[in-house]
């Protein structure tokens, strides 16, 4: 589980979010939602450890690991490495020859699971958006993490193509009780795939049931 108590961030003087109280329990599929600027993204920076909150707490259990998946961004078409090579990246660097053999196995079985083992050849950069989200879901599954983060990952892809990747995200929410963290503008998705939202709204955070959910909520701007 995973608990703010009165968690507050400020940068300088600029106050992020105040006194955010929440739980997201194990194996919960959340969204996070809310306008540009009103801290989705600085609060799971504090949840990686990437940020220090100003005030107040934010706990779970630290033998979880986080997996994180960014939005999305083109990528050069001469973008020197294939979809294995780029998941790759996210492993750490071996001399032991059974270290390797792991690694290679691990490699296989995440391939598998993202449904990229046909694609595993093809150059990053001549890849699809969808495809290239794949593989960056890829490397945030590499260390098997307990919570998997989507920072506006599905921004800017097709809808069919969104659905697919939420589609994958939510069998291996199912399959394997991973929680996700689905930060988004999409009004459709968070109906579709999450129980529950988190919404940002005058510098705190509101919990929302997902049958009151409504599109006001999803303007970019505050
Ligand atoms: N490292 C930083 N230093 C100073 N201000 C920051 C930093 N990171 C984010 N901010 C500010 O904090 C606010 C929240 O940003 P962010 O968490 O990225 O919002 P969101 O992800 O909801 O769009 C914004 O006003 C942003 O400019
Ligand atoms: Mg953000």
């Amino acid at each position: 589980m995973i608990e703010a108590k009165n968690l507050t961030k400020r940068f300088g003087k600029q106050l992020v979010f105040e006194n955010l109280n929440f739980k997201i329990n194990d194996g919960e599929f959340i969204s996070l939602i809310g306008p540009n600027g009103s801290g989705k993204t600085t609060l799971v920076k504090i949840l990686m450890g990437l940020e220090k909150g100003t005030d107040g707490t934010l706990k779970f259990d630290q033998k979880q690991t986080i997996g994180y998946v960014p939005q999305f961004r083109n990528i050069d078409l001469d973008y020197p490495l294939n979809i294995e090579q780029f998941i790759r990246l996210n492993l750490k660097f071996t001399f032991s020859p059974a270290k390797r053999h792991d690694d290679n196995e691990l490699i296989t079985d995440i391939l598998n699971k993202t449904n990229l083992t046909t694609l595993k050849d093809r150059p990053l950069g001549l890849a699809s958006g969808g495809e290239k989200q794949k593989a960056y879901l890829a490397q945030a599954l590499l260390n098997d993490p307990q919570i998997l983060i989507l920072d506006e990952s599905t921004a800017s892809l097709d809808v069919e193509v969104k659905m697919q990747l939420m589609d994958l995200v939510q069998e291996l929410n199912q399959k394997y009780h991973i929680t996700v963290i689905f930060i988004t503008h999409d009004y459709e998705l968070t109906q579709k795939y999450t129980q529950r939202a988190l919404f940002f709204k005058n510098k705190t955070i509101e919990d929302v049931a997902v049958k009151d959910i409504s599109k006001n909520m999803f303007e970019m701007e505050g």
